[in-house]
């Protein structure tokens, strides 16, 4: 079974993973360093790109003691979209191994990693895939994007976040309430101990298959600052809920009407917001209701990991010309991967 070492690096997490092309995920361990940047508010690019090359090689001889390098049969790394100085540190490793052990070695797009982030397994789990073309809506700290997915290197864009990522705006109202970066998850946790029904925010209307966050950030602002430090206090479970809720609605909304215009589809979800138990309670509801097949990622691949990418590059691997990938010797080697998107010609925006 063909087999790749995926290496990512494109923000602030360090992973590196071996995964087998059936969606077996042999070894996968990364070192964050939320840590370092939660002082700042946000990740510093400089510091991310530093220590991604303290954690990398260490990281990659770990894994090489799961899987000799001779059952190697690609060498994958994030292209982009990314932190420049972080994305560097991948791709030169990546380079720098593939042309010294004269190994294929090719650039995978981020965002295409998560599409197929719900394919990804434990080798106790059986193998799941959903059909092509199935939809995929992608929603991180960077990316609220809904796709119609055709083939790897080949999806239409259906609809886009307007302004903020529904991440970002988790994460901002997470720094408004002075949590530690990044917020969603904190967020996810302080709405489960909610017991109150108040709605502090009202729905988020955007045309088509459109998102937008960037109102929902604002009225949480002005709310916070209408009020005292002790009212926060009382209201915080149901603050977090509330938020996370009117968030979650206007993602299911639109994702309830793309799958009525594609009913024949299966969906895959991913990105770090995918591991938020609200949203994965609605989108399960929602499935067995109109009787979807709904592919989520389990929690391992939710967020950053090497072995969507390596999963990626490994189908390139062996879907694709592998004269192509010199050209990633080029000097606008980041420039290159194979993923490309139409925008739809129905206008959804
Ligand atoms: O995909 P990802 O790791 O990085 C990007 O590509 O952006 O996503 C990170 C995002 C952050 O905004 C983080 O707050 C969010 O995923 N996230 C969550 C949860 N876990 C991670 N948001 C809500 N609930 C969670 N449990
Ligand atoms: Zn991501």
């Amino acid at each position: 079974m063909p087999l790749a070492l995926g290496i990512e690096t494109s923000c602030d997490d360090t992973s590196v993973s071996l995964t087998k092309s059936n969606g077996e995920v042999l070894f996968l361990e990364a070192c964050g360093q939320n840590q370092i940047h939660s002082s700042f508010g946000g990740i510093v690019p400089e510091l991310a790109s530093r220590n991604h090359g303290l954690y990398l090689l260490p990281l990659i001889e770990k894994a090489l003691k799961k899987a000799p390098l001779s059952q190697i049969d690609i060498i994958a790394f994030t292209s982009r979209p990314g932190l420049l100085g972080s994305l560097l540190v991948g791709f030169l490793t990546g380079k720098t191994l593939g042309l010294f052990l004269n190994k294929p070695f090719l650039g995978v797009n981020h965002i295409e990693g998560h599409i197929f982030s719900s394919f990804l397994r434990d080798s106790s789990k059986p193998e799941k895939v959903p059909t092509f073309p199935f939809l995929a809506l992608i929603v991180s700290g960077s990316h609220t994007h809904l796709y119609l997915v055709k083939d790897f290197g080949h999806s239409l864009l259906l609809g886009a976040t307007l302004d903020d990522a529904a991440g970002e705006a988790l994460d901002k109202f997470g720094k408004m309430l002075e949590f530690s970066w990044p917020g969603g998850p904190q967020i996810d946790e302080w709405a489960k101990k909610n017991t109150s029904k108040i709605l502090f925010f009202s729905k988020i209307q955007t045309p088509g298959l459109s998102f937008s966050f960037s109102g929902i950030k604002s009225a949480g602002r002005r709310l916070l600052e209408g009020h005292s430090p002790q009212w926060l206090k009382k209201h915080l479970p149901a603050l977090c809920d509330s938020y996370q809720q009117t968030i979650v609605r206007h993602l299911m909304e639109k994702l309830d009407a793309a799958w009525a215009l594609n009913p024949s589809c299966d969906i895959a979800i991913g990105g770090g917001v995918s591991a938020n138990s609200f949203f994965r309670k609605c989108l399960n509801q929602w499935a067995k209701k109109k009787g979807v097949k709904c592919f989520l990622p389990e929690k391992p691949y939710c967020t950053d990991n090497a072995a969507m990418i390596a999963y990626t590059g490994i189908h390139y691997f062996l879907k694709k010309n592998l004269s192509l990938f010199p050209s990633l010797c080029s000097p606008n080697h980041l420039e290159k991967d194979f993923f490309k998107f139409e925008k739809s010609e129905r206008n959804f925006f």
